[in-house]
């Protein structure tokens, strides 16, 4: 399999962390930055090939170099694509669907991965995705489905149908009635009391001639564009000036038949640390001394004593130019003071 991390993308829910120069995938959260978790990931499943834009280049030259250090030239297995524009994930797909064609390999199955989710079954996982490979070469494009548990609008919607189409060492892949991407609250909370919908968790495993042909079908126009790609890649920027931008999940997933898709849901420890809420959920935070107050959460220097009283289920993001505090359950908020500061400028 080709492992592809798609890492173009600029979201500011983490802020103060994240910054638009600094986007989620490069923040040191976890320990390490979550692309450079992605990448190591990826690196068990083959050679990967990055996907990204051109003004994340010296960020993500420093995370290969950094990788470099742990083994076997690592860094120079990477091969990385940089996109002039970032016009979001349909034109990144189909790009390196026609740089892949290019190089003979059409039979291949690639696994697009988004380069900011944390995962923390990595061998169930890889187990998923050597399944849904399996499942891929049958002509199907195959999402990973999570169990939902509550009405996110941020997510796309997996309707799966109940009888399997595979079935192999306790993973089951089902087809799909129909893919929705981020519904309104009242569709969410339908498809949620309903049954039957698992999220999308942003990977998607394919044989590249089978996208390549899913994208001539539905995409017609960007296909076309992207078709007259060079094998070396040098003419991407006269190509980007042309197309739309639109994410694989509108311009592809919800497009498709049953016959095209299949779902294998599964629990490999994932989340897309789309929020503080979500990074307070998942790990401890630098002690506190709470006085009369509980459940309080901080991201913040690790030789700094932090105290709270009278404070309850409370976050604070405390870095060298920003302070942050907000009360759980608000932290998707965090965009409104990012608009504010934006324009200020
Ligand atoms: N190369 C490239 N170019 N990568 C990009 C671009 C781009 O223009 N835009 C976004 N990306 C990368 C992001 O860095 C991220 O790793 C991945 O593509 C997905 O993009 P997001 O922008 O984070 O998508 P989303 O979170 O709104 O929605 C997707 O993920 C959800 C799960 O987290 C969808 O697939 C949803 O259906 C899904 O539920
Ligand atoms: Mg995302």
């Amino acid at each position: 399999m080709i492992p592809v991390i798609l890492s173009g993308g600029s979201g500011t829910r983490l802020w103060p962390v994240s910054r638009q120069q600094m986007p989620k995938q490069f923040c040191d959260i976890f320990g390490e930055p979550l692309q450079t978790l992605t990448l190591k990931r990826c690196l068990r499943m083959g050679s990967p090939w990055i996907v990204t834009s051109k003004a994340l280049q010296t960020l993500t030259e420093l995370n290969l170099k950094a990788n470099q250090g742990d083994g076997a030239n690592q860094g120079e297995a990477v091969k990385v694509v940089y996109e002039p524009v970032g016009k979001n994930t349909a034109p990144a797909v189909a790009a390196l669907c026609k740089l892949l064609l290019d190089q003979g390999k059409g039979d291949e199955i690639v696994g697009v991965f988004p380069s900011d989710h944390l995962i923390t079954k990595e061998d169930a996982f890889l187990k998923v995705v050597e399944f849904a490979s399996a499942v891929a070469k049958e002509n199907r494009v195959v999402t990973l489905g999570i169990t939902p548990s509550y009405p996110e609008t941020g997510y796309g919607y997996i309707q799966t149908k109940t009888t399997s189409l595979k079935d192999q060492a306790g993973l089951k892949a089902y087809s799909v009635v129909k893919f929705h991407e981020k519904p309104d609250l009242k569709k969410a909370e339908e498809f949620i009391s309903q049954g039957g919908f698992s999220w999308n968790a942003g990977i998607f495993v394919f044989k590249v001639s089978h996208m390549a042909s899913l994208f001539e079908k539905h995409q017609p126009t960007l296909w076309n564009q992207i078709s007259a790609l060079k094998a070396d890649a040098s003419n991407l920027g006269d190509i980007y000036a042309q197309v739309q931008s639109i994410s694989i999940d509108y311009a592809i997933m919800e497009k498709l038949s049953e016959a095209e898709l299949a779902c294998v849901p599964a629990d490999f420890g994932w989340s897309d640390v789309g929020s503080w809420d979500a990074v307070a959920a998942l790990q401890k935070g630098q002690d506190i001394i709470n006085v009369k107050g509980k459940d309080n959460f901080v991201f913040g220097e690790p030789t700094k004593n932090y105290s709270m009283i009278g404070l309850e289920d409370v976050i604070v993001v405390d870095t060298k130019d920003a302070l942050m505090l907000v009360k759980k359950g608000q932290s998707q908020d965090v965009r409104h003071v990012v608009e504010t500061l934006t324009q200020a400028k």
